[in-house]
Order: structure tokens, then sequence, then C-alpha cells
């Protein structure tokens, strides 16, 4: 017995031995060599991005882990993202979707010398044309963020046709932002990517990765600065606007140590300021950047609330914010020169906020916001602070548009059944007066308005989807544009001078 015993394990061992592929193919391979071998070139060792995006939880926080399969297995048609369902197995697939979806044990390190480094001149400002090339009115330009095939379209708001397109970065969001006086748009990526585009060159002129999630980004109403807030690493940038170099990171930590994800960053101009929103701790911070001797300062003004807030808006003036809270009954109106609360407000369900809009209603003004929850419109009056109408709606909405030339506002059902729904609402009387449907069973979303407030346009958010534009005021459909996921659309104009319609 023994002497076999012995022969049985010679065998074994020169099997080990002499064919070490076909062992190491039969044994299970674990998510580390398995995101090694395949991905890793691609999507950077620790998962932070390099040619393909970043793949951390944060990144991937709104795409669900059963479509990350699909796209392991299938790959993305037309992009440079392989499907590997002939190399792995389905449960290999998983192990790696289970990987990509957790945190790293230590958080990422972008710091400054990594902030430098991938800072990249594509024309300097010496080179850049002192007149636009082309022969649009720069006010009346759009930017549309085109999600499908990470592109953006810049739209001729008076021709109401496109006049240029170029690759953004991957998955541009938060909103493109132009400088005071439109010639230069910002944009931000998902990654970490902020992005200065020439609009009378139609060219990009400089990039800089600032971390590697980030949230959104603001320019300051002087021109001057850009601030990124980032998720990872929780901080701020805070770049010099002409060629985006770094000019300094702000951790968001609190005195007492305590770490926070910022939400957002706003930009205020009537205050000369920065606000900056806090995810994980009950405060909001001012940063004013007027201080025109001292670039290096950025001193921060701290805010403490009852609450942590989830959401914002701010009033014309940026005398008030308002937030909400998602696990509070109410608003608060928080007055920023006194940094205190002044009002709680009857808003239920999950307003967003981010995406109010405020009009002249009878004698006073309101603020009408869509909510993410609950299928209704909340209008409340911004002298009292009351509600003064809930508009039922066919479902939650996520994108509130309007203008000063129109009588309309437009809302979204951006989630349920009704999502390819859009209301209209008279702002005279706070009555849905039409509900429109643009392309039945696909998401209809974000309204914005030409210059002059004639023309709305609306995104078809499909791959298979188009920029569809009405007459403001006889609601009738004018045009269709094909385009591929359509998000978000910027007016140079509406932007600049904050229209009360719309997001800044
Ligand atoms: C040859 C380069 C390359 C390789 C190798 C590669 N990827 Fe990708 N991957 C990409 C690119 C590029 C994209 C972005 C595609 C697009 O534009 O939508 C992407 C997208 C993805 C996405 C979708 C991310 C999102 O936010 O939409 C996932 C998930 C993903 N890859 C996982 C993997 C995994 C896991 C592996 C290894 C098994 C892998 N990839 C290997 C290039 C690559």
């Amino acid at each position: 017995m023994r002497y076999r015993d012995w022969r049985l394990w010679l065998t074994v061992g020169l099997a080990l031995a002499g064919w070490p592929e076909w062992v190491r193919a039969e044994a299970p391979r674990g998510a580390d060599a398995l995101y090694k071998q395949y991905c890793a070139e691609c999507h950077h060792p620790e998962r932070l991005g390099a040619m393909g995006p970043a793949l951390l939880p944060e990144n991937l926080d709104r795409f669900p882990k059963k479509e990350a399969a699909a796209v392991i297995a299938k790959g993305r048609p037309a992009t440079q993202m392989p499907g590997f369902e002939t190399q792995l197995s389905a449960d290999e697939i998983q192990e790696l979707v289970k990987r990509i979806y957790t945190p790293l044990a230590t958080p990422p390190v972008w710091d400054e010398a990594a902030i430098k480094a991938s800072h990249v001149i594509h024309h300097a400002n010496a080179t850049l044309p002192d007149k636009p090339v082309h022969a649009a009115d720069l006010m009346n330009l759009f930017m549309v963020v085109e999600l499908g095939d990470h592109h953006v379209t810049v739209l001729n708001g008076d021709a109401l046709a496109p006049i240029h397109r170029f690759p953004s970065r991957f998955a541009v969001h938060g909103g493109i932002k132009y400088s005071p006086d439109g010639r230069f748009a910002y944009m931000a990526s998902r990654d970490g990517w902020v992005s200065r585009f020439d609009l009378f060159g139609l060219q990009m002129t400089h990039e800089v990765r600032v971390g590697v999630n980030t949230r959104n980004m603001a320019v300051s109403g002087d021109g001057r600065f850009v601030m990124a807030a980032n998720t990872l690493p929780q901080n701020l940038v805070v770049l010099d606007a002409a060629d985006l170099s770094l000019v300094k990171v702000i951790p968001v930590v609190n005195p007492k140590g305590e770490r926070s994800r910022p939400s957002a960053v706003y930009t205020a101009a009537p205050r000369n300021s920065f606000i900056v929103a806090l995810k994980d701790l009950p405060e909001v911070w001012e940063i004013p950047y007027h201080d025109k001797g001292a670039k290096e300062s950025f001193p921060i003004r701290r805010i403490e609330l009852d609450a942590i807030l989830d959401d914002f808006f701010f009033d014309q003036p940026y005398r008030h914010l308002i937030g909400a809270s998602r696990t509070a009954a109410s608003g608060q109106v928080i007055q920023l020169d006194e940094g205190r609360k002044i009002a709680a407000i009857d808003i239920a369900g999950m307003p967003h906020l981010a995406s109010g809009i405020t009009w002249p209603y009878q004698d006073t003004l309101v603020m009408a916001t869509p909510n993410l929850k609950e299928g209704e419109v909340t209008v409340v009056d911004l002298n009292t602070w009351k509600t003064i109408k809930k508009i039922p709606t066919l479902g939650p909405g996520f994108f509130m548009r309007s203008h000063e030339n129109t009588p309309y506002a437009w809302v979204d059902v951006f989630f349920g059944p009704n999502k390819d729904a859009v209301h209209v609402i008279d702002k005279r009387t706070l009555e849905i007066v039409k509900t429109l449907r643009p392309a039945p069973g696909k998401t209809a979303a974000h309204v914005e308005f030409t210059k002059d407030g004639r023309y709305a346009l609306l995104s078809i958010w499909d791959m298979d989807g188009a920029l569809v534009i009405y007459d403001g005021n006889t609601l009738e459909e004018v045009k269709r544009i094909p385009m591929k996921k359509p998000s978000g659309k910027y007016n140079v104009s509406n932007k600049i001078n904050r229209s009360a319609g719309t997001s800044h």
C-alpha cells in the first residue's frame, strides 16, 4: 500500500511539474489575479482609471451590478471595452463584479504631484483665435452633453442646428459652466477630469485630472478660479481658470478632524464666494475668493446646521439657502450672512432643490421644485416660506426649467412608468396645461431655453435619442435632432446671466 501511495504521489507530482499551464487553468482564479491579468492594463492597477474609466464603487454608484456583469461579458460595442465571455466563466465575472464594487482598502492617493503631472495643454492661450471661427451668436450657443458615446455637441441656438461635435472625457456630469464673458466652457467628468473648451476656436485648451471621483465644479463669479468638489479623495481643488493650473487643494475636514465628502460646490457670484455642501457633516462652507492679493488664501467660513443637508437651492441674490435632508420631514431655510436657520418649509419626500426655479407670482416671488420621490411639484412663497401649492404630476421628476420670457415651466417625470411624459405648467395659474410625450416609452428629460426664451430644447434620454425642440408659446414641436443619449444642455446667456428659469 505504501509503495502504491508513493507511486501515486510521484505521478501527481510529475503532472504538476510537467503541466503547470494545465494546473493553473483548472485552479479557481481569484479576483486579484483576474483583475491583474485582464483589466488592470486599461482600468489602472488600483482601479483608478486610465484609458478605461475608474472601476470603484464611488464611480459606479449609479451603475447596476447586473449591467456591469453584462458589460464585462459582452463588452461595449463601438468602444475599446472588449467582451470577456469566452475567457472568463460566469463565476469569474461575478468575482470581478464583486471586486469593482468593493472600496479600496486605503483611499487612493491623488495628491498635488499627481494633479500637476496630469495637466495637459492642448492649445496654449497665446495660440487661440481672437475672433470666433464660426458665425453663431456666442451668447445663444448651447453645449449638449451626449452621454451615450461621451461627446459634446455645440449647437447654434438661433439656427437650432449643431455647429460642432467633439469627444469628451468619460461621463461628463454636474453641468457645464462658462466663464463670465461666455467664451470658455468648463466641464468635469465623473473620474476627475476638468476640461476647458474655447467657444471661439471650438477646441479644447487645457485639461487636468483633479481627483479620482468628482461630484461637480464651479467657476468663480470673477472668472478667475475653478473649484472642483471631489469624493475621492475627499477634497476641494482650486484651479486657475485661465489654464487649469493648480492653485490649492483644500481637504474637507472639520477642526475635530472629522472628514466628509463634499456633495457639491456652487458659485455665489453676488457674494464673491464659493459655497460647498457637505454630505457627511451638518455644515456648509463658504469660501470667498474676492481677496485679489491673496491667491493662496481661500479661508473657510463654516456654517453649522441642525442636520446634514442633501440638496440645496439658493435664492437669486444668494441671501438664503434652502436645504432638504432625505431623512427630515421638512426643508430648512438658512440665512447665509447670519449663518442660521430662519424657517422650516413644508416639502415632503425628496425635493430636487438643485433643479428648483423661481418666478414672480401675483405679488410675490415663488420657488418651485420637482420631487425625486413623490409625484408632485412643490411651490413655495419666498417671502413667507409657506408652501402655497403642491401640483400633482404623473410621477417623481428630476428637472424643472423655465425662462423669464415664457409663461410656462416645464417639468419631467423622470422616474416610473410615465418617464416619457413632460408636464407644462402655467406659471400664472400653477396648473398643468399640457402633458407631452415626445417619444413614447423613452425617458424625456431636461428642458433648456434659447437665450430669448422662445424655444424649449428637450432631451430624449436614449442611445437612439434626440433633442426635441418646441416652440415655447404654442408648445408645438419645431424640430428633432438625433443624438446619443443627450442629457444636460447649457445655454451660454442663460447660464452667465443666471436666468431664474435654470440652475447655475
Ligand atoms: C482594452 C482596454 C480594456 C480592457 C482590457 C478592459 N476594459 Fe473595461 N472598459 C474599457 C473602456 C474604454 C471602457 C469605457 C467604454 C465606454 O466608452 O462606454 C470600459 C468600460 C468598462 C465598464 C463600464 C464602466 C462604466 O462606468 O460604464 C466596466 C464595468 C468595465 N469596463 C470592466 C472591465 C473589467 C472587469 C475588465 C477586465 C475583465 C475590463 N473592463 C477590461 C476598456 C477596457
